[in-house]
């Protein structure tokens, strides 16, 4: 069983003094959990302020990362430099990136595929909006998403489901929603990654707190949770953690 992975996205919040302010909190307050990794991912600005405070044993990682090695391509951030920063994990294909920038599968499969060539490990991000929920097409849908951005993508992968209608809503899916979405992603990804698909942790993220999490991450096949937020408060984070 590989560990629960609570994973924090701060978003478009925090300067680097914020962000050491939450990281010496947390290392003042944090008792890890057995089984548990929490990792945060935080605006490129704030990571060498996390790498400096972060309590021992606590991960961090980029947004979103370019698809491209280096060179021409102003505003991006290198997989090599987010590496270089001391990340682990990285971000793509956030709906976020998918609605406000056009993001499109493949380059998210791009994307997870130049973080992984450089030592991160991507979390790869699907879900669906409200309309297909709503017309009964979520699972499809959310598989279609899932092969687009997983093509030539390697084992070594973090999976969350956020669905969109559910993202900064107080919406949440119920932990039997997760469940059916979560238990379609596995058997995808056992088609793809065979036995390595048991060691892949698939997330559910959207309007998570700390009286949620327990409940969804209990599912069978629910590894975690990605939390935007909840992600932004100290104790909330404490309560989330120890709840796990
Ligand atoms: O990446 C995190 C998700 O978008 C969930 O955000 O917890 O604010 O709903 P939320």
């Amino acid at each position: 069983m590989p560990k629960t992975l609570l994973a924090l996205n701060w978003k478009m919040n925090k300067t680097p003094t914020e962000a050491r302010s939450w990281a010496e909190e947390l290392k003042e307050k944090y008792a890890p959990v057995e089984g548990v990794e929490l990792a945060v991912m935080a605006p490129a600005l704030d990571l060498s302020t996390l790498s400096a405070n972060l309590p021992a044993g606590v991960a961090f990682g980029g947004q979103d990362v370019s698809e491209h090695d280096s060179g021409a391509y102003t505003g991006e951030i290198s997989a090599a430099m987010l590496k270089d920063a001391g990340a682990t994990y990285v971000v793509v294909g956030h709906s976020e990136r998918r609605d406000y920038h056009g993001e499109t599968d493949a380059q998210v499969a791009a994307k997870a595929q130049q973080a992984q060539k450089n030592g991160l490990v991507p979390i790869v991000c699907v879900g669906e909006g409200l309309d297909v929920r709503e017309k009964g097409e979520h699972v499809p849908f959310t598989l279609k998403q899932l092969a687009g951005s997983l093509k030539g993508v390697g084992a070594d992968v973090v999976v969350a489901y956020e669905p969109v209608w559910a993202i900064g809503t107080g919406k949440t899916a119920t932990a039997d929603d997760a469940e059916e979405i979560a238990a379609a992603i596995r058997e995808a990804l056992e088609k793809q990654y065979g036995e390595k698909a048991a060691e892949i942790r698939v997330l559910y993220g959207g309007s998570v707190k700390p009286d949620n999490i327990a409940e969804i991450c209990g599912k069978p096949n629910v590894n975690g949770a990605l939390v935007g937020g909840a992600s932004l408060k100290v104790p909330d984070v404490l309560g989330m953690n120890d709840a796990l």
